[in-house]
């Protein structure tokens, strides 16, 4: 089973979010083991502040080194094997469905969330493996990342979705977007199906499937099909389509 332990200044945001859903039947049925800690509870100061003003001056407060060193040497005696330790950053590699389905094989991680302007890089430097961003934006603080990385890494364990055949095809897995879904009723208020999905012939269905695929990635995310495995079929069949834009 793999075992997640979040280090966060605000533990209660991830309650619902642990608790619903498929991320809460992956927790019942023992697939995934998610663990929240407060870094507020390992500083030891009278007032039990976590942060501090910048040396050399500037704006802002730094996440101290003596409460991240000691939950950090806290959640790491909770592993048995060495765990993976990630910093949710936006200075980080920014993570896409290839690192995700590499994280979804590893059994030990523990995530660290900061806030403020930043953390002391001593803890960067000593603990980290991993600094990683969801994207080129600023969040308030990484618990929102953290939940992003956790609900794309969890639903990768094999159990955890009904099929895993739906995981292949659906978009970024193979740097195509998917075709559109449809279902009942097939004429409502005038607005129908696409005749071809009636119709029974799992070929021309797979056929136009796979040529709604292309054309959604064409017009949506042109760049993403410098990545993607085509064929002769489907080369030919982009080329038409670029030529009636
Ligand atoms: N913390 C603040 N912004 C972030 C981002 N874009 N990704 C990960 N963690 C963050």
């Amino acid at each position: 089973m793999m075992r997640i332990d979040i280090l966060t200044l605000f533990p209660e945001l991830f309650k619902p979010f642990i608790s619903t859903s498929i991320m809460g039947r992956a927790i019942d049925n023992n697939l995934v083991n998610i663990n929240t800690h407060n870094i507020r509870d390992f500083a030891k100061n009278k007032h039990r502040q976590v942060d501090d003003y910048p040396y050399g001056g500037g704006a802002g407060m730094v996440m101290a080194v003596q409460p991240l060193y000691d939950a950090l040497d806290h959640v790491i005696g909770l592993h048995d094997l060495k765990p993976t330790i990630i910093y949710l950053s936006p200075q980080g590699r920014v993570l896409d469905q290839a690192m995700v389905a590499d994280y979804s094989r590893h059994t030990n991680i523990i995530l660290l969330c900061g806030h403020y302007e930043g953390i002391d890089q001593r803890v960067i430097d000593k603990y980290v493996d991993q600094e990683i961003s969801i994207g080129d934006y600023v969040l308030t603080g990484g618990e929102l990342a953290a939940m992003v990385f956790v609900d794309s890494v969890t639903r990768l364990i094999p159990g955890v979705l009904g099929s895993s055949d739906s995981i292949l095809e659906e978009s970024h897995t193979n740097h195509l977007l998917e075709y559109p879904h449809y279902t009942r009723p097939s004429n409502y208020k005038g607005d129908k199906v696409p005749e071809v999905l009636l119709s029974g012939n799992h070929k021309e269905i797979d056929r136009w499937r796979r040529t709604q695929s292309l054309k959604n990635t064409l017009i949506k995310r042109p760049d993403m099909l410098s990545k993607a495995e085509l064929s002769d079929e489907d080369q030919m069949l982009l080329k038409e389509l670029k030529e009636h834009k």
